[in-house]
């Protein structure tokens, strides 16, 4: 059934049906829609615009049609245009007159506007929730390794000591802000767009306040020409996603490099690895790999909404049905890489033996040389003057700054005593460290129970 064609003479040519129809992907939203059409029949007849005898017609119908698809009686064909179309017509087929009143005081425009914010509202929640399972296993692992040390890099050079719950901390840190910057898009978009019509309201007495609280809005929408045209919300998802996918390619792409035979930090699990068709012994990380470069595609969504909607006058254009393909591919991508980057972040094996013998090599500590020679009286860089000869000597000797004996420091600086080595070891290094937000185990101690408390809430 079409829900248009009074006017027309011809019927429409079968490519540009084809052309025309979302129906493919907008049954993604048939539970939505059903439930907007609920709301909308419910304050119809509380306004007295319909009967009270045709609104429970509709309700039962239109919960028949959804049982009927869940249960999978009532197969979704592409006969039809969009969900729209297909919901109204099994509705009429189903219980006559009274389901050609579902479509009073309302238009397709502020219908789809409807239906696409309920379901990004309920995909928003859902990546929270993902999330929130992310970073309640990062700080189990960050609790477990306070003590585990590892060096931290900086141009992926080793620069200076530090420890994996440190590392960790850092990525709990943008997922914590990915998290928040899903709350205030859910805050922002949080309002009903329902009775705003083609783009100029109705001139039915609808009561859009009471439609918007039967749908756990905040409220209406304030003016109807943006309502059925806005599509910020998505625009401002799919950028939060594309955030979310970098953060989450750059955690993979340190697993990709600790994973490697040269660095063996860490080793991924059978479970999440594959192998190779040709080279027997091969372990990949594909999934990390993968995760890394469905970013990309995240990104495109990104790029393709906003392009989509530059030129765009008001009100509803049909250009914004292409919203829709975008926003679906990037909530599922990044879904699907949240949950398997959670999984793939839980099986780990940690080498810590390893992490450690790599932040011992690398002159990781020599801060910390510099560090003290400044302790007694040096100044800051005349020692690190000194300590850079230091490091061209252990160079040379193919020794670390630890293996240097007391006869060689002081060859290269009088300052130097016994307790260098005391204040070089790689425990002196991180437990030094203690302002808040650095790695020492006081201060990651205060870091950690605001996360809990943060996880609590
Ligand atoms: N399938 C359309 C979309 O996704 C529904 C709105 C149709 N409105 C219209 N004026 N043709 O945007």
């Amino acid at each position: 059934m079409k829900l248009w064609g009074g006017r027309f003479t011809k019927e429409t040519n079968q490519l540009v049906h084809n052309f025309n129809a979302s129906l493919s992907f907008d049954q993604k939203f048939f539970e939505e829609d059903i439930a907007g059409s609920i709301a909308h029949v419910t304050m119809l007849a509380k306004q007295e615009i319909i009967t009270k005898e045709d609104k429970t017609a509709i309700i039962d119908g239109l919960n028949s049609i959804c049982d009927d698809i869940k249960s999978g009686a009532l197969v979704i064909d592409e006969e039809h245009e969009d969900i729209h179309s297909f919901v109204e017509a099994h509705l009429t087929e189903r219980i006559g007159e009274a389901g050609k009143r579902l479509h009073t005081g309302r238009s397709r425009n502020d219908q789809v506007a409807l239906d696409m914010k309920l379901y990004t509202r309920k995909e928003i929640k859902e990546m929270e929730n993902l999330l929130k399972g992310l970073l309640e296993s990062l700080l189990r692992i960050m609790k477990e390794n306070t003590e585990t040390i590892m060096p931290g890099f900086t141009h992926l050079q080793k620069a200076q000591p530090i420890t994996l719950a440190h590392h960790m901390g850092a990525y709990f840190e943008m997922f914590q802000r990915d998290r928040s910057r899903l709350h205030d898009i859910y805050e922002r978009m949080n309002y009903c767009p329902l009775g705003s019509g083609a783009l100029a309201g109705t001139t039915y007495p609808l009561d859009r306040e009471y439609a918007a609280s039967l749908l756990d809005f905040y409220g209406p929408t304030l003016n109807s020409m943006d309502s059925v045209s806005d599509r910020d919300y998505l625009i401002e998802f799919c950028s939060a996603m594309s955030i979310i996918m970098m953060h989450l390619s750059r955690f993979c792409e340190e697993i990709i490099i600790w994973n490697t035979n040269e660095y063996q930090f860490i080793e991924i699990d059978d479970s999440y690895s594959t192998g190779s068709s040709i080279m027997p012994q091969k372990k990949n990380p594909d999934i990390a790999e993968l995760i890394r470069g469905k970013t990309g595609r995240v990104y495109g969504s990104l790029t393709s909404l906003l392009t989509t909607m530059k030129g765009l006058s008001l009100a509803y254009n049909k250009d914004m049905q292409e919203d829709k393909e975008f926003a679906f591919d990037a909530i599922d991508t990044t879904k699907g890489c949240i949950a398997l980057f959670h999984g793939m972040l839980d099986t780990l094996t940690l080498r810590k033996d390893k992490m450690r013998a790599s932040a011992e090599g690398g002159f990781t500590n020599a801060t910390d040389a510099a560090d003290y020679l400044v302790n007694h009286g040096v100044a800051f860089r005349d020692a690190h003057g000194i300590v850079g000869k230091l490091v061209l000597y252990c160079i040379e000797k193919n020794i670390s700054l630890g293996e240097m004996s007391l006869e060689e420091y002081k060859a290269i600086s009088p300052v130097f005593e016994e307790d260098i080595y005391d204040a070089i070891c790689m425990e002196t290094c991180v437990s030094k460290r203690n302002t808040i937000g650095a790695p020492g185990q006081e201060a990651m101690a205060k870091v950690i129970k605001i996360y809990e408390e943060y996880l609590r809430k």
